[in-house]
């Protein structure tokens, strides 16, 4: 089976490194802070969070994990929340009896199938949830918190409260948590951006609440480790240059790592022999082979002016808006390089890190500079 693995939550022997931050982000908790996680897309947080739960919850601590991507409506909030704590709690028939008694609008029902498995549901009183209910459900961590146990909330996603606004639900949480006692919140999400403008912003009612803890790529001797380990047990070889030539073309970062090494021993492991330059190059040409119409298409759509910017990324990010580098791409003026920056990291074409712009997938880059001969 190909020891490589992207794209979900990696766990146990997939994980590797992150030593450091994960001791940082369970000592930041346990001593009673809030964390804003930050760090580029596909660089590995929801991974981080879950190893630091797995160290929380050795610690005696109740960690409940919420993923705010899949909320479209109030109700689905309020299930995504019940469900979480739900799962932290003993016999589902006290939980719902509790339940009731903690949320005023909401009738919990538990059915029991013809195996006598019971099951779990919501009623919501006049059919739907409203504000109210969210507000309630927000305290549901509070009460896990009761007979001096400690409670992390994990909150991935956490951006996409803003689909909520016209309820003022960002406020709504801020204040909660606010009066909560031995409940810890840690925040991350993919859209950097957007998560940057609510905790930096003085406007946002998260604004400067939390610890901002900021993670990078992996260290290179450790990828390096884990990639020669992974194919040296199923019989091939990787030498130390060939493994620093993979990390640099994904840019170093984790997620492309892995695709690219995937796809790297799903071409070797028929034909065992060292991994040389030439074999990590037609992997990425195959990539981008057959991505390459997707890759065209999300190109096509952006004007002239942000085709110009995308290209110019490819090849260097640092110092966009100075005149040098606006000549030198022969861009338009700073203000409207601007406006296409705000369109491109919108659509997360784009990403910012350490004050330098790079296109977000290295795959896509590579094919911007194939393609017009950058
Ligand atoms: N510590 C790690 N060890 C091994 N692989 C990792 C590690 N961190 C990240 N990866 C790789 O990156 C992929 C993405 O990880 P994860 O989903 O945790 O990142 P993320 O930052 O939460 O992504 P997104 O920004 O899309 O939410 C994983 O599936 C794995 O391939
Ligand atoms: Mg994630």
């Amino acid at each position: 089976m190909n020891p490589f693995s992207f794209g979900n939550i990696v766990r146990g022997d997939e994980f590797y490194d992150r030593t450091r931050e994960t001791e940082l982000l369970v000592s930041t908790l346990t001593g009673g802070n809030n964390v804003v996680l930050f760090a580029p897309r596909r660089f590995g947080k929801t991974s981080l969070v879950f190893k630091v739960m797995e160290q929380l919850e050795s610690q005696g601590v109740v960690c409940v994990y919420i993923d705010l991507m899949a909320t479209y409506s109030l109700e689905s909030l309020v299930e995504l929340y019940v469900n979480a704590v739900k799962e932290k709690q003993g016999r589902i028939e006290t939980f719902a009896k509790n339940l009731s008694k903690w949320v005023k609008s909401i009738r919990p029902k538990v059915d029991f199938g013809p195996d006598g498995m019971p099951s779990f549901s919501l009623d919501f009183e006049n059919g739907k949830a409203d504000a109210a209910t969210v507000t309630e459900v927000f305290d549901l961590p509070q009460h896990l918190a009761q007979k001096g146990k400690r409670v992390v909330v994990v909150i991935d996603e956490f951006q996409e409260i803003t689909r909520f606004q016209k309820y003022g639900l960002e406020g709504v949480l801020r204040s909660i948590i606010q009066r909560q006692k031995n409940v810890n919140y840690i925040f991350l999400g993919s859209k950097t951006h957007l998560m940057m403008q609510m905790f930096d912003s003085k406007k946002r009612p998260f604004y400067n609440s939390g610890i901002q803890v900021q993670i990078g790529p992996l260290p290179q001797e450790d990828t390096i480790r884990f990639l020669q380990q992974r194919f040296a047990s199923d019989g091939m070889v990787i030498g130390e240059e060939q493994c620093k030539y993979l990390i640099e073309c994904v840019g170093d970062i984790p997620y492309y790592i892995q695709l690219l090494a995937s796809v790297l021993w799903q071409r070797v492991v028929t034909n065992k022999h060292t991994i040389t330059n030439d074999d990590i190059d037609l992997c990425v040409d195959d990539i981008i082979g057959l991505k390459g119409d997707y890759y065209q298409e999300q190109f096509d759509k952006y004007s002239e002016r942000q085709k110009s910017l995308l290209k110019a990324i490819a090849v260097d990010g640092c110092n966009i808006f100075s005149s040098r580098y606006i000549q030198r791409h022969r861009l338009a003026p700073a203000s409207t390089v601007q406006k296409s920056v705000a369109v491109l990291t919108e659509d997360g074409v784009i990403e910012k890190e350490g004050g330098n712009y790079f296109i977000s997938d290295p795959f896509l880059r590579r094919y911007i500079i194939a393609k017009y001969g950058l």
